[in-house]
């Protein structure tokens, strides 16, 4: 897909037809042509007659270039692609997986169209105005050496997004970066989705799929059932690629440490970002529920609950964690 065309339409202000194919170089035909690229992909243009083609509002678009300047370490990586629109940057990710490789890759992309949670549950991936990426990174030791990833993933988005000033981040086991709104359980600014594929006992390719609320707005809110965020919300400015960059540089430093010494070095940093230590919680299992105060996490990664039969510690899995409100429990 042609970049130039979207670069333009960045500004979110119209361009006709005749402008940017004189700005490109190319037919208006041709413009029309990619224009109608961008809609199948569903980029949200506007036209208008006698006017022409805008995006709703202005963003700013990742762009490989910039990223470098924000010091994305692209020399950790086989490939980094960006692309305009996928149906799930974890698919992508998956289908390089299944070749068996043992690079790392990673993929960005402006939005999804099927962007996932756990369980299949859909993930609102808007157009350029948040944060949406998937790692493949090989292990070598199977299964087993990943236990405690997505704790490990999710405190280096916490460290890049505080060094950059963003306030009240905290992790809510065992995959949820959120922020303080005074409500129970704080709100969503973003969740990482991990998938596996190969020998689960041997070489294993692990897919990390990132998605992060930059900008997300009343209308996405409508969406997404339950409390989320997003960090323009917050009352902070910043640019995408540099906040990109940044969280993909504290990634791959902690990636590269998790490798080597899995989770336990962590493990402390991790509970004193646990937003919902020492409050009542309930961890919903497949076919029960158990009350208890939220203890912070095993040098395993695995959750802590003191519950009334003593402490119990639960692997990450089909569990759910939530706040109690004041009038359960
Ligand atoms: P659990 O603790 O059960 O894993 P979860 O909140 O982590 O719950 P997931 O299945 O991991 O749930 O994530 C998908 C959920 O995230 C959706 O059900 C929706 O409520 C919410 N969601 C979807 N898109 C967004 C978004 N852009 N920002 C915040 N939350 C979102
Ligand atoms: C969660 O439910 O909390 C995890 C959400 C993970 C969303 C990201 S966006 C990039 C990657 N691609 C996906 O389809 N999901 C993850």
């Amino acid at each position: 897909m042609n970049h130039a065309l979207i670069e333009i339409l960045a500004d979110g202000q119209f361009h006709s037809g005749e402008e940017m194919g004189s700005r490109l170089g190319i037919s208006r035909a041709a413009i029309w042509k990619q224009l109608q690229k961008l809609e199948a992909m569903n980029i949200p243009l506007h036209s208008v007659k006698g006017k022409g083609y805008r995006l709703p509002e202005a963003v700013e678009l990742l762009n490989l270039e910039s990223l470098k300047a924000h010091g994305f370490p692209s020399q950790k990586f086989t490939s980094s692609q960006l692309e305009l629109s996928v149906d799930s940057t974890n698919n992508r990710m998956m289908s390089v997986a299944e070749g068996n490789v043992s690079e790392r890759h990673m993929v960005l992309a402006e939005m999804q169209t099927a962007g996932r949670g756990r369980r299949g549950r859909q993930w609102l991936s808007p157009f350029a105005r948040n944060l949406y990426f998937s790692v493949l990174w090989p292990f070598s030791q199977g299964i087993a050496a990943i236990q405690g990833l997505s704790l490990a993933v999710g405190l280096a988005i916490q460290r890049s997004l505080k060094e950059q000033g963003v306030p009240h981040v905290g992790l809510k086991w065992p995959n949820d970066i959120l922020v303080n709104d005074g409500s129970a359980c704080g709100a969503k600014l973003g969740g990482i989705l991990i998938e596996l594929t190969g020998d689960m006992s041997d070489a294993c390719q692990v897919v990390i799929g990132v998605g992060l609320n930059l900008d997300i707005q009343a209308k996405d809110l409508t969406q997404i059932d339950q409390q989320a965020a997003g960090v323009k919300q917050l009352g902070c400015q910043f640019s995408r690629n540099a906040m990109t960059a940044n969280i993909v540089r504290h990634l791959c430093e902690v990636l590269e440490q998790f490798s080597s010494q899995g989770f336990a070095p962590l493990q402390q940093e991790w509970n004193d970002n646990d937003a919902l230590r020492g409050k009542p919680v309930k961890l919903i299992l497949p076919s029960s529920e158990i009350q208890g105060i939220c203890a912070g996490v095993n040098a395993k990664g695995e959750l802590q609950l003191q519950t009334a039969e003593g402490l119990k510690a639960f692997n990450a899995g089909e569990v759910s964690l939530r706040a109690l409100n004041e009038h359960e429990g």
